[in-house]
């Protein structure tokens, strides 16, 4: 089941909740596919945004000098892995949409809340505050 965009998924990073709401969109998107090949197409994009979305963060990360960053890069690359691996499965037909959005969606959500939020965030934001 898919969720609206809510303060409960904030980082106070505007840049960063920005991404992350386009993510959620890019959800939307993807649950609302007419067939595979439109579903296909959603999770290309998905990937690319995701992709994008993660250097960012880990950018930021780098710089602030967060302690935990190798293991958040490691849950960034699992999430692309399981993007590729539900793509190969639509190609061998063995494929469930709903399921797969909702299995991605939730592994987001719950990365933006337990990693991003709860750990990443307070490090970002305090090194943003010594910079301005
Ligand atoms: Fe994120
Ligand atoms: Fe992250």
């Amino acid at each position: 089941m898919l969720i609206q965009w809510n303060k409960s998924l904030e980082t106070g990073i505007s840049e960063i909740d920005e991404q992350h709401k386009q993510l959620i969109l890019l959800f939307e998107f993807m649950s609302k596919s007419s067939d595979a090949d439109d579903f296909v197409d959603h999770v290309n994009v998905l990937i690319d945004y995701a992709k994008n979305h993660f250097s960012f963060e880990e950018h930021l990360m780098e710089v602030s000098g967060f302690q935990d960053i190798e293991n958040h890069k490691k849950a960034h690359l699992e999430f692309i892995h399981k993007c590729d691996e539900y793509i190969d499965d639509l190609d061998e037909g063995t494929f469930n949409p709903s399921k797969t959005s909702d299995f991605l969606f939730n592994w987001i959500v719950n990365h933006i809340v337990a990693h991003d939020i709860k750990k990443a965030a307070p490090v970002i934001r305090s090194y943003i505050s010594t910079q301005n």
